[in-house]
């Protein structure tokens, strides 16, 4: 068939042609177990039929009025995403990297309302992912991706990830916002430390900068709470959110307090399909449902098992792996050797059909669709298992 896809991606050893709760299955009938979970997206798994069901019935009723008039889907999914976070205000776009160019623009319109100008420092961490769009790869220190982009907008400054001290000098009177992922999620999958969250709100606070929490990959209940800050018991101005909000959906948005939410006044910012009425109508059916099953519950069972697992597979392979980490159903295992990387997900696809990923070059990512269970676990780390001892008799 001709593939006339720009050559962006690299190129994908699989079709895949339908999906079913954590499953799915290829052009040839292949079924795989589903370890990636559209990247962090499909928390409820694929093509769950209460979110079908909801796009289908929305479709048939209004898909677009535009930002010209308000429609009850976007009203009710701000509301109820306010209600579970305790934020005031909510903000639709379409990205992930959307919602943070959104944070980035309200962080310097909040500073020069209030009469800063000097204050349009946008501070993040080294090894954080923020997304591809010139604002959002700013704030992406990391080769791989910048390179060859430049010139990039300015005023972008960099801090070690989880170093208090560090921090400490990095924030002062010129910083509008400091930007973190509360779990980095492309580098690895590194939890931020409690005491680098604590210590950036209370710096934030102490200078006047705002704090953004990038929950794109680690919110919507991938940490076990609904949002990853409620975890770590430290509250930010900002959050922003996407990936699984719509359960599969394109959909992001950014959550605030109504204090800096006077930062973005008619006309300052915006977006054609931004909380379109289908993915608003997605998204409130996820919420729903994620109460009703309990989902949460799910995670933190879940969790224990697959890190248990975890542990020990690296035990038993100590010259592949590290040490796991991460939180709630979102894990990386450190592999040694970066070609083991891919030979563990080339080998768990095709002998076992499992589907996992790499996060970073030596990270094998987990990030399974939240409703996963225990035997589908099992499948997963056995067929890991299989996977390293097919490299160990290689050595
Ligand atoms: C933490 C984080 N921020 C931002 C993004 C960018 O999101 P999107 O790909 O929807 O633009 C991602 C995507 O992987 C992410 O993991």
């Amino acid at each position: 068939m001709n593939n006339h896809l720009l050559q962006n991606y690299r190129s994908a050893p699989i079709t895949i042609v339908r999906g079913e709760g954590c499953y799915l299955f290829d052009d040839s009938g292949t079924r795989y177990l589903d370890m990636i979970g559209g990247i962090a997206v499909c928390a409820l798994g694929h093509a769950h039929p209460g979110i079908a069901e909801a796009i289908s019935k929305q479709a048939h009723t209004l898909v677009q009025s535009s930002n010209l008039f308000g429609h009850e889907p976007a009203r009710s999914l701000a509301n109820e995403l306010a209600k579970q976070s305790e934020f005031d205000r909510v903000f639709f776009c379409n990205s992930g990297a959307e919602a943070n160019e959104a944070a980035i623009k309200l962080a310097r319109k909040f500073a020069y309302r209030n009469g800063e100008r000097k204050r349009r420092t946008i501070l993040s961490c080294i090894g954080s992912f923020h997304g591809r769009t010139l604002g959002a790869l700013a704030a992406t220190p990391n080769e791989k991706y910048q390179e060859g982009f430049d010139p990039l907008p300015g005023g972008f400054r960099y801090t070690p990830f989880n170093d208090v001290e560090a921090l400490k000098g990095a924030i002062d009177e010129t910083v509008a916002a400091f930007i973190v992922e509360p779990v980095q999620g492309e580098s690895g999958i590194i939890p931020a430390t409690r005491e680098f969250l604590q210590t950036a709100r209370e710096l934030c606070s102490q200078h006047g900068a705002l704090l953004i929490f990038d929950e794109i990959q680690c919110g919507m209940g991938r940490s076990g709470p609904l949002f990853a800050f409620q975890h770590f018991g430290v509250r930010p101005d900002v959050i922003t959110i996407a990936k699984a909000l719509a359960n599969g959906l394109p959909i992001g948005a950014m959550l605030l307090t109504e204090r800096v939410a006077s930062g973005l006044q008619p006309g300052d910012h915006g977006t054609t399909f931004g909380g379109s009425p289908v993915p608003c109508a997605a998204g409130l059916a996820h919420l729903r449902i994620r109460d009703e099953i309990g989902l949460q519950k799910n995670v933190e069972r879940m969790s224990t098992v697959l890190f248990s697992g975890l542990r020990d597979i690296a035990n038993e392979f100590p010259d592949i792996f590290g040490e796991p980490r991460g939180l709630g159903l979102l894990a990386g295992l450190p592999v040694k050797d970066p070609h083991d990387a891919a030979a563990l997900v080339t080998h768990a696809r095709e002998k076992a059909r499992v589907l996992f990923n790499k996060a970073g070059n030596n990270t094998m990512r987990f990030a399974p669709p939240l409703i996963v269970t225990e035997q589908q676990l099992m499948d997963a780390l056995k067929a890991l298992r299989a996977a390293a001892e097919s490299l160990a008799v290689a050595v």
